[in-house]
């Protein structure tokens, strides 16, 4: 899946669990749908459990405690869970013929959502847990190996920030020179779309200083680019050093004083909280990358209305000038649904043109997927399933049409590439551009961890290629 903005992906984001080996006694398999906030999460939860003596597996064959980390975002997301769930029930009951048992866990925004409706619907499932409430976890698996059946999903607004266990435990396993660091979470902004408001609850911003100490944690572990992550991560604010109330532009102002983390990226903001700090952090900090996702969901003043967008169509394309005043070179990636009820194809020829307007070099679009609870699923005008294949099928044609074009524009260009691990293919290494974009090179051009100018040689579907700035490494070398 596409993990480079706080996107919701209907499929899984990453299995397993990577880091040290250990020899501890039990096994914990962590699974991991939906967004970067999940794959944070899944990796602070592994840290919490190491300390119980669970080591990570990559296997949920060998796995003592099996958690699934879900989305709830759309209903195809939630519904794999219960798929899902079939299998682990198979393995559970192979297992306890064996004589071991396989303690089963749900976390997530499902968890948060259904509670107690998973057990119900699968009885196979040990401990239901929420986001809020991942610091009880060890407790909880604690229990839940004493024969309880727990669903834990109450928690007071203090305790937002205490399922980091990040904050509190001083050690941070290396995992690569790229991270992410959650500064903020859930949201207050409630589109009549989304569950998000509900199962991540209202906003909380952790402080500057527990920011700044992670960071630096980070960047002494070897990352070199951090990616702030955050529901409303432009929402952010907090007591700034200087004892002014500051935003997220100022804190990544102080985030960039950091010696060592070179590159700063943050994921996913919403429209109405991108305020001139956070511009100025564009026009002057080179380690801000020019890259912005900014999910706008329709280009129709009339749905971003019933959607409670809060801003128009004008109000975003008079956004996106100034930021790109600001910063030229920027990328713009977003978020589109199609088929809000109500949405006419006037209503959708709107986002056509918004689109147009924008252009896009990185976007995700779906249709509209209606969320019990949510405002918008009772709403009138539902539209039917085919028009909104329909719609998404132009759309996306469009969108995948202006990624291309983007990527092909960079042909030619030097860039800096930050080496973040092997290629797919032997004597191949990959990084990023600042673009987001993954780069392919040769591995003998330097080593994972640093930072090297090359120069874009060609396109693909998915990736660029690139070569040394002075020209392609020549036979003769190779011999
Ligand atoms: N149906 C379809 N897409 C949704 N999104 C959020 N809620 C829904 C829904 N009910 C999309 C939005 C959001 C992204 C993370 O997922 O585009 O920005
Ligand atoms: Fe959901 Fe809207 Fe909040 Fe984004 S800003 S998380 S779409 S409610």
């Amino acid at each position: 899946m596409e993990q480079n903005s706080l996107h919701h992906s209907d499929a899984a984001a990453a299995e397993g669990n990577a880091g040290a080996t250990s020899v501890a006694a039990k096994k914990v398999f962590v699974k991991t749908y939906g967004c970067q906030m999940n794959v944070y999460d899944s990796q602070r939860m592994a840290d919490a459990l190491a300390a119980q003596g669970y080591g990570p597996t990559d296997s949920i064959e060998e796995a003592d405690l099996v958690l699934l980390n879900t989305c709830h975002i759309r209903e195809k997301a939630a519904e794999k869970v219960y798929s899902e769930l079939g299998r682990i029930r198979q393995l559970k009951d192979e297992r306890a013929a064996e004589g071991r048992e396989t303690i089963v866990g749900v976390a997530g925004c499902v968890a948060q959502a259904e509670g107690r409706e998973i057990l119900r619907r699968a009885p196979v499932v040990d401990l239901v847990i929420g986001p809020q409430t991942y610091h009880r976890l060890p407790e909880v698996v604690k229990r839940a190996r004493g024969g309880e059946k727990i669903v834990e999903t109450e928690y007071a607004l203090e305790d937002k920030f205490e399922h980091l266990p990040a904050a509190q435990n001083k050690v941070t396993r290396k995992r690569g020179v790229t991270a992410f660091l959650t500064v903020q979470e859930g949201c207050d902004k409630f589109c009549t779309f989304c569950v998000v408001p509900y199962t991540r609850g209202a906003e909380v911003s952790r402080p500057v200083s527990q920011i700044v100490a992670e960071a630096k944690r980070l960047a002494e572990a070897g990352v070199r680019e951090v990616t702030l992550l955050g529901q409303n991560v432009n929402g952010w604010h907090g007591e700034g050093a200087d004892g002014r109330e500051w935003g997220l532009g100022e804190l990544l102002f102080r985030l960039a004083e950091i010696p060592g983390l070179d590159r700063l990226r943050y994921t996913t903001s919403h429209p109405r909280d991108m305020d001139d700090a956070l511009i100025a952090a564009h026009r002057d900090l080179d380690k801000l990358m020019p890259y912005l996702h900014l999910p706008v969901q329709s280009g129709s003043d009339r749905i971003l209305k019933a959607m409670n967008r809060k801003h128009t169509h004008d109000d975003y394309l008079r956004l996106i000038e100034r930021i790109r005043e600001a910063r030229p070179d920027i990328a713009m990636s977003g978020d589109f649904i199609v088929g809000f009820p109500g949405e006419s194809e006037e209503d959708f020829q709107e986002t056509m043109r918004i689109v147009r307007e924008v252009n896009y070099a990185q976007a995700f679009s779906f249709k509209y997927s209606p969320r019990p609870g949510t405002p918008g699923a009772d709403m009138d005008g539902h539209v039917a399933e085919d028009v909104k294949s329909e719609r998404l099928q132009r759309l996306q044609d469009l969108l995948y049409q202006q990624q291309r074009e983007f990527a092909q524009s960079l042909v030619g260009k030097q860039i800096s590439l930050l080496l973040e691990k092997p290629g797919r293919e032997a004597g191949q290494l990959v990084g990023r551009s600042p673009w987001l974009q993954p780069v392919i090179v040769d591995e003998r051009l330097g080593e994972i961890g640093q930072i090297i100018d090359v120069r874009i040689s060609k396109a693909g579907s998915n990736s660029l290629f690139a070569e040394p700035v002075a020209g392609p490494i020549s036979a003769t070398e190779v011999a």
